[in-house]
């Protein structure tokens, strides 16, 4: 009552927020992405402190010093480490803020669709300790339809395949709605592991995150190059002698590797297919597949899953903010953030924010 014109001096931030396994993405109204960094933080195991996050502790990854670990406090996009998730999110929603000290946040947040209440429970309360007035949660796998151009008000229904880090997921969506659903805990980075285990096992060669990760994002394919012997000089630790070493991999051997992951995905793909209604069926054979997620940018996967599934396969713009943009958007709609978004009334209640002012 008093201060009601004290809160007209108050500026909104509205924020969508795409907390993944592998990395953490924020859009702000009127401002689009603002933060995309690793969802890491740097311990100092000694005292238990957070000494860095996101990018800044991804740098530090694999050459830490001893006292430092970083780790990834979400697996499979939820909450496994809740002290140091709510302090990530923390810092990150900070650092997306608009400058000035009179600013409230409403923020959307991307959740799996198979969460549990104890996992929404534990992403509700690490928002409201980032100071996040107001929270609303949504389906990743709508918001990702959306944010790859699916409208809310298609009746037809769409097929939209993420691959994240750790997640795949499938959702079928129409008329803003998800009518059929598959998460499975495959994702790119299971063909980080099944590289770095080939090179220890057949090269004898230990390699780093970083060096697994730039043979895959800059080498790998999906598809048989007509040149096998392409060839790339990978460093890292000889497994017996423990000495620095180098080997050759060519692409031909990489090949394989990669394909026997992917194959895996695009068998998800084509079984969660085969569980649609004829009408839902119809659609899709006649739409195809947009992928979303940073595993979509793996050179070759669209042709890849077009020929396993027979049916066309198109890559999102920008797959790997297909997500937030989807969320973001909400606040363009607000009918439709009410109808989509889930919130917990107790929370809402604690939260005594002045967003009508
Ligand atoms: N150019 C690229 N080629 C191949 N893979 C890539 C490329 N760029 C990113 N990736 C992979 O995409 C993954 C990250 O995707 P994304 O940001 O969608 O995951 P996430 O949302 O954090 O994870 P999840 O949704 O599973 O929780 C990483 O495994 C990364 O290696
Ligand atoms: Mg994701």
């Amino acid at each position: 009552m008093v201060n009601i014109r004290k809160f007209k001096n108050f500026i909104t931030d509205s924020m969508a927020i795409d907390m993944g396994t592998a990395s953490t993405i924020i859009a702000v109204k009127g401002r689009d992405i603002v933060i995309d960094e690793p969802s890491l933080v740097a311990v100092n195991e000694i005292t238990g402190e957070i000494v860095a996050y996101g990018k800044e502790a991804a740098d530090m990854q694999g050459r830490e010093s001893r006292d430092i670990a970083v780790v990834a406090p979400l697996s499979r996009g939820v909450v496994a480490d809740f002290e140091r998730t709510k302090k990530m999110l923390g810092y990150f929603v900070e650092k997306a803020k608009s400058g000035g000290a009179q600013i409230v946040i409403e923020a959307v947040i991307g959740m799996p669709s198979e969460i549990t209440p104890v996992e929404q429970r534990a992403l509700l309360n690490a928002a409201e300790e980032a100071n996040i007035g107001k929270v609303f949660m949504m389906e990743e796998g709508l918001a990702a339809a959306f944010g790859a151009g699916i409208s809310p008000e298609d009746k037809r229904a769409s097929a939209v395949v993420d691959i994240g880090a750790s997640t795949t997921n499938i959702a079928i969506v129409a008329k803003g709605n998800i009518i059929h659903s598959r998460s499975e805990r495959i994702g790119s980075q299971e063909i980080n592991e099944a590289i770095s285990t080939h090179i220890r096992r057949h090269r004898g060669l230990q390699i780093g995150e970083e060096t697994t990760e730039k043979l895959k994002t800059e080498f790998a394919t999906t598809f048989l190059p007509s040149d096998l012997s392409r060839s790339i000089v990978v460093r890292g630790r000889d497994v017996i002698t423990g000495n620095p070493s180098a080997v050759e991999i060519t692409i031909g051997e990489l090949y394989p590797v990669v394909e026997a992951i992917v194959r895996r995905v695009a068998l998800i793909v084509s079984d969660t297919l085969t569980e649609l209604r004829p009408e839902v069926a119809a659609d899709i054979h006649d739409r195809g597949i947009l992928l979303t997620g940073g595993g979509a940018l793996l050179q070759g996967i669209d042709q890849y899953l077009r020929e396993r599934v027979n049916l066309p396969v198109l890559v999102a713009d920008e797959p790997r903010y297909a997500t937030v943009r989807g969320l973001l958007q909400m606040f363009d709609e607000p009918v439709l953030l009410e109808r989509v978004t889930k919130r917990e009334p107790d929370f809402l209640q604690n939260a005594e924010v002045p967003f009508e002012a």
